[in-house]
């Protein structure tokens, strides 16, 4: 690295990641005290939260420009600051905190990292979005086996976590996405039924066919497919709202329907809100059971094809992430193209 490693920065806010980012080189110096030294192998992408970040309308996040960017990396500890336990150099740990995922080297406390089995990418998809999909069924959805299960953008990198995990407790998964190649993948996870949105509406399939009988619902679009969901809830029937992908350009909300009182009240039916990131307590307990999940076969961890190579192809990450054609996760091997 001579020196210096290379890193992603926000220097303006702009209407995409790209306009408002420059790749800066960034000295490469010795960890302090309780830090380590990661050279970064792999970065998780996560194109809808780069592109609030550099609009600077990620109303949790305060940034002040300029910022570094990313939130999740997989690397090897390079250099071990004094007073570290439990991490030696050349292990493999992943961290999922802002700023240390687009860049080549990342200096830092040693709690922001965890340590895995390997360098495997599988790894940093598992102990990010794997970890939400996890959360997001079980704590906030509260999951039980057997039930009927709604999720949308299930193939994409959190939606084909949550499929899985869904399937492996015996539920019955109704999945909606778009376009026939993702509807195949999404059904060879096990999910019963897929509604392919571009050949299906997804409101009359489930009027016709799930008709008050969403034990849970997982929505990360939000739009019409927040609506069809929220009106075909079960009795007691919990609406999980993890994103709004289809509001990114369209904030405030695109509201296509009435008010939810009359939609929840008589069926004690409740919509509720995912925030991964104020999560954490539940992290160690969804990495036990995913990691058991994992280890045993059951759950598999997907990539998006193509793969991308170098720290400057984030930029494409992100907008292959945008457009709505990949399938699992998005990631970026930072390590190839050095
Ligand atoms: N709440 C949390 O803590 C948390 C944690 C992780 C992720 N998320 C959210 O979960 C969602 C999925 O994240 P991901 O990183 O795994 O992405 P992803 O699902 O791999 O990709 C996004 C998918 O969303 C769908 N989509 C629908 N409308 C879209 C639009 N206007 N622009 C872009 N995509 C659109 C597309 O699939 P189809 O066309 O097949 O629908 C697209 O492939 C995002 O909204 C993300 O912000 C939330």
């Amino acid at each position: 690295m001579n020196g210096t490693y290379r890193a992603i920065r926000l220097e303006k806010t702009a209407p995409s990641f790209r306009e408002g980012c420059v790749i800066r080189d960034v000295p490469l110096t010795q960890p302090g005290d309780g830090q380590l030294r990661v050279r970064n192998l792999y970065c998780g992408i996560n194109g809808i939260f780069d592109t609030q970040i550099a609009r600077n309308s990620v109303d949790y996040v305060t940034i002040t420009l300029p910022t570094y960017t990313g939130v999740e990396a997989l690397g090897q500890v390079e250099a071990v600051g004094p007073g570290v336990t439990g991490l030696a150099v050349g292990d493999a740990v992943v961290t999922t905190r802002f700023t240390g995922g687009y860049r080549e080297a990342n200096i830092g406390p040693a709690g922001d990292f965890l340590k895995v089995p390997s360098t495997d990418p599988d790894w940093l998809a598992l102990c990010s979005t794997g970890v939400s999909a996890m959360v997001a069924l079980d704590v906030i959805g509260e999951l039980k086996a057997g039930e009927t299960v709604g999720i949308s953008a299930a193939a994409g990198g959190l939606g084909h976590f949550l499929v899985q995990i869904a399937a492996q407790r015996g539920c019955h998964v109704v999945a909606v996405c778009g376009g026939a190649q993702k509807a195949a993948f999404v059904r060879s996870l096990g999910a019963a039924r897929v509604i392919d949105y571009t050949a299906e509406d997804v409101r009359a399939v489930l009027d016709a066919d799930y008709h008050n009988a969403l034990d849970v619902a997982v929505d990360t679009v939000s739009g019409a497919i927040h609506d069809a969901f929220l009106a075909n809830l079960a009795n007691h029937g919990r609406l999980v709202v993890g994103g709004a992908a289809a509001d990114l350009n369209g904030k405030p909300e695109i509201v296509s329907g009435p008010r939810i009182a009359n939609a929840i009240y008589y069926k004690g039916a409740s919509v509720r809100g995912f925030m991964n990131g104020l999560m954490t307590a539940h992290w160690p307990a969804a990495r036990e059971k995913l990691f058991a999940l994992y280890n045993e076969g059951r759950i598999k961890v997907h990539f998006d094809d193509p793969r991308y190579h170098g720290l400057e192809s984030v930029f494409d990450g992100v907008e292959r992430l945008l457009s709505g054609a990949s399938s699992g996760k998005v990631i970026v091997d930072l390590e190839t193209a050095r």
